[in-house]
């Protein structure tokens, strides 16, 4: 039976107004659907309902927006349905275009910070250790309780602005510390340090664990390196994609697994997995749909670009030209894009004859061109949703192989540890 406090009942009852009460009693519904007993208070939100898919995520957000609804907690937005003020260089239909901008505004007008990035964690303010926060985006929740061990849900469209306007989630599952022990053991076997320390190697496992964890939590033993945060965002994107993973723990790396033992909260794995090189290895080619070499298009930066992994991309495109006929697409967000500015990145881009994007990317607007059907990409996300949502082929590879293959015009692979 869910309690609910005198504040709650305030909401519910339309005391704090009618967008604050529709809001509440979404929260209250979802909180019964769960089987909460009680709900619980949030600090921060990030918010997926951004995305425009649809007349009827427009007409909640501009309904709440026009009944005066307004975020309780700091609410950063997720990605938008198309780049604010460079949609015009691809072909998106102008009415997606205004209803997508329409989306912008309502959520904007709440209170929502418009960062319009699916990894907010890579600027500050980002949330700590044990800080219970409501947040959409399947790769930034992950990161969110793996990485910095904040705590949220999967929360779902529409129910994360409810929940940033009411400063209430129900208090279930993630929220709650005896939920977070890990589940299932995965204990890495003999993999040679070249591939651990090699950026393949983490959308690899990620693809790998999301496939074997499903919606479970998952214990990685045997972690010899320690990953930079753009290899845990990958691990986390991919794992999001092929499972539902939430959450992850990497003995030894990540903050609520110092042990083994820490990790399972004490408990036992309720299964051990062995993964060996030619798991990975089969992981990796999973990630590849497309057969030969013909490139149309090679997608960076899903999850959005960091500065770091701007800067590694200035360095390998020097000196080298994107081959006519092909396309190199980077996705980033809006703040991180005036840092790789400052930074010369932008300039080396262009200078290689790269593209940006901002506030969305390829998966979430319309923008591809229709004759792109050979896609090369360094996300392990990309790869896995690519060939169901833009009926493209997909080459999977590293970065490096992707700035190699869009100047010479076709497919090709650097010499990697893989192939060794
Ligand atoms: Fe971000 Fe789009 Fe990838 S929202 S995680 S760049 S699919």
């Amino acid at each position: 039976m869910l309690k609910l406090t005198g504040a709650d009942g305030e909401m519910l009852d339309g005391r704090r107004g009618p967008a604050v009460q529709m809001a509440m009693s979404i929260v209250v519904e979802m909180a019964k659907a769960y089987g909460a007993t009680e709900l619980l208070d949030i600090t921060a939100a990030h918010i997926d309902s951004t995305i425009y898919i649809g007349e009827a995520g427009l007409e909640f957000a501009e309904r709440l927006a026009g009944l005066g609804a307004r975020v309780a907690v700091p609410a950063t937005l997720n990605v938008s349905g198309l780049d604010e003020h460079g949609w015009q260089a691809w072909p998106i239909p102008a009415d997606w275009a205004r209803n997508a901008q329409r989306q912008m505004r309502a959520y904007v007008q709440m209170g929502g910070v418009p960062t319009w990035t699916c990894a907010p964690y890579q600027s500050e303010p980002r949330p700590h250790l044990g800080q219970q926060v409501a947040w959409g985006e399947s790769s930034a929740i992950v990161f969110a309780n793996s990485v910095l061990g904040a705590r949220t849900e999967r929360y779902p469209d529409l129910l994360d602005i409810c929940c940033a306007i009411t400063g209430r989630v129900p208090a279930v599952g993630l929220h709650l510390t005896e939920n977070r022990a890990g589940e299932i053991l995965i204990r890495l076997a003999g993999i040679p340090a070249s591939i651990l320390q090699d950026e393949v190697f983490y959308p690899a496992l990620g693809h790998l664990l999301g496939k074997i964890a499903q919606d479970r939590i998952s214990v990685v033993d045997g972690m010899k390196v320690r990953p930079t945060e753009d290899q845990l965002k990958a691990l986390g994107a991919a794992a999001a994609s092929s499972g539902s993973v939430a959450l992850f723990h990497l003995v030894g790396i990540t903050p609520e697994a110092p042990t083994l033992e820490a990790a399972f909260q004490g408990r036992l794995p309720s299964r051990t997995v062995e993964v060996t090189l030619e798991d990975l290895r089969a992981a990796r080619r999973d990630l590849t749909t497309a057969e030969g070499d013909r490139l149309d298009m090679v997608v960076v930066g899903c999850p959005h670009f960091s500065l770091a992994e701007w800067q590694q991309l200035t360095e390998m495109v020097e000196g080298k030209h994107v081959r006519p006929g092909v396309r190199f697409l980077v996705t980033s967000s809006r703040a991180m894009v005036q840092r790789a500015t400052e930074a010369g990145c932008l300039a080396a881009l262009e200078a290689f004859g790269g593209t940006v994007t901002v506030d969305t990317c390829p998966l979430t607007t319309p923008m591809l061109p229709p004759d792109v059907s050979r896609v090369m990409t360094n996300s392990g996300k990309h790869a896995y949703y690519a060939p169901g949502l833009l009926h493209t082929r997909v080459a999977f590879g590293s970065l490096a192989d992707c700035v190699q293959s869009a100047a010479a015009g076709h497919i090709v692979r650097v010499e990697s540890p893989w192939d060794q």
